[in-house]
């Protein structure tokens, strides 16, 4: 098929929730993707902050290729190895005793609200169900997640959603304060919120909302779905914030670019969880679980870490160097940026996608780059280069 008739047939068969540029991607190799004309670009997105090993690690291959050649799937219902050897590396890294594997995110995020409000009935009686979120929190799009997400174009075409959720303004800690009820069992929030245009929480934020969580009985959830295994230049988002959640979600990155989600919580919580109460026909398969052990071994070496938080430095530096015009904040947390432009950035992705470049957004006027983590100083240089060149373009529109 040639790009066209792809373009032809992704409209005529599936159902249009996504809006693709031209390009279709045929291989990757490292921080590189490739197209079906054979054009190379630059990987600044890696598939939203999934690929962080890059495309086609050879030490993720392998250890895929021989788990499908042993076992890829005998559900739940039955034990395997993969996915104890990967819990046993996230409850040893992390505040967690215990971890429920599912396929995504939104998954992740869904097991999060079902655990909180078992435990607030559970522990402190019926009516203690409601969950505190915050304006630009994205957790996903199913009812549950869907309803911890703040964004209304996301929400209102399918209202009604779950109730029992209140927004409070980001970053406001006397917000939540007096939104806290004693129906109140969570608070969930992004360390660093990704999708709402990349906006670091502050210490005093964080630390006060732990405190805060303590005090009332409520429980900590931090979605590091995005922002956690590696992004930051700390394994945990939450490390560089002095705190620890009651529960943490985890998606994108930890099998590489295969689907899975993890959710991860203290004995406390997972205690008053039974069998049946929440299951997954592929969550905790063998083979992605495979996948995860070679990424959480490699994202979770010290001096890995090491290097993405130096290139995140360097890369920090090379934009400072662009053009202030048309550009506002510029806001990260390790290799997780956000440019604020005063204008759409949509023409700008455009014109880099066109020299060799793929970035993405964070709502209309963020650009966000979040490329894999295994990406080299050289490589961050010649990107924002390419972003230098992109910037003349706006002036025209
Ligand atoms: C912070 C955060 N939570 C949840 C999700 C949903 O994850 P998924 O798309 O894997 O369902 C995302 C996806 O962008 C995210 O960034």
């Amino acid at each position: 098929m040639n790009p066209e008739e792809v373009q032809e047939a992704e409209n005529d068969l599936l159902v249009p929730t996504y809006k693709r540029p031209s390009p279709v991607f045929v291989h990757g190799e490292g921080v590189f993707l490739f197209d079906s004309t054979g054009k190379k670009y630059l990987d600044f997105a890696s598939g939203i902050a999934v690929t962080a090993l890059g495309h086609s690690d050879s030490e993720w291959i392998s250890a895929v290729v021989d788990q499908a050649q042993k076992l890829t799937h005998v559900s739940n219902l039955f034990h395997t190895i993969p996915h104890v050897e990967l819990a046993q590396r996230l409850v040893a890294s992390s505040f967690a005793d215990r971890v429920f594997f599912s396929n995504s995110g939104t998954e992740a995020n869904e097991a999060a609200f079902k655990f909180a409000r078992k435990w607030g009935r559970m522990k402190h009686g019926a009516e203690k169900t409601d969950i505190i979120a915050f304006t630009n929190g994205f957790h996903g799009r199913t009812y549950g997640a869907l309803s911890l997400t703040h964004k209304s174009k996301y929400r209102e075409p399918f209202l009604p959603l779950v109730a029992g959720v209140t927004f409070v303004p980001f970053n406001d800690l006397d917000a939540v304060h007096r939104a806290v009820t004693s129906r109140t069992c969570a608070v969930i929030v992004e360390p660093i919120q990704g999708e709402g245009g990349v906006h670091p929480a502050s210490t005093t934020f964080l630390q006060g909302l732990r405190s805060l969580c303590n005090e009332q009985e409520v429980l900590l959830i931090l979605d590091e779905i995005q922002c956690g295994l590696g992004r930051t230049g700390y394994l945990w988002a939450h490390e560089a914030y002095g705190i620890t959640p009651d529960i943490m979600t985890l998606a994108k990155p930890l099998a590489g670019g295969l689907p899975i989600g993890a959710t991860l919580v203290t004995e406390g919580v997972s205690n008053l969880i039974e069998v049946g109460d929440h299951g997954c026909t592929f969550g905790a398969g063998p083979l992605v679980c495979r996948a995860a052990q070679v990424v959480f071994d490699r994202v979770s070496q010290p001096s890995f870490l090491e290097a993405v938080r130096s290139n995140a430095e360097s890369l920090i530096q090379a934009l400072q160097s662009l053009p202030t015009h048309h550009i506002g904040e510029v806001r990260s947390a390790g290799l997780l940026v956000g440019i604020e432009f005063d204008v759409p950035v949509q023409p700008l992705l455009q014109s880099a996608m066109e020299r060799g470049l793929i970035v993405i957004s964070a709502g209309e006027n963020v650009l966000r780059i979040c490329p894999p983590l295994i990406i080299s100083p050289v490589q961050l240089a010649n990107g924002v280069e390419i972003l230098r060149e992109c910037l003349p373009g706006l002036e025209t529109q």
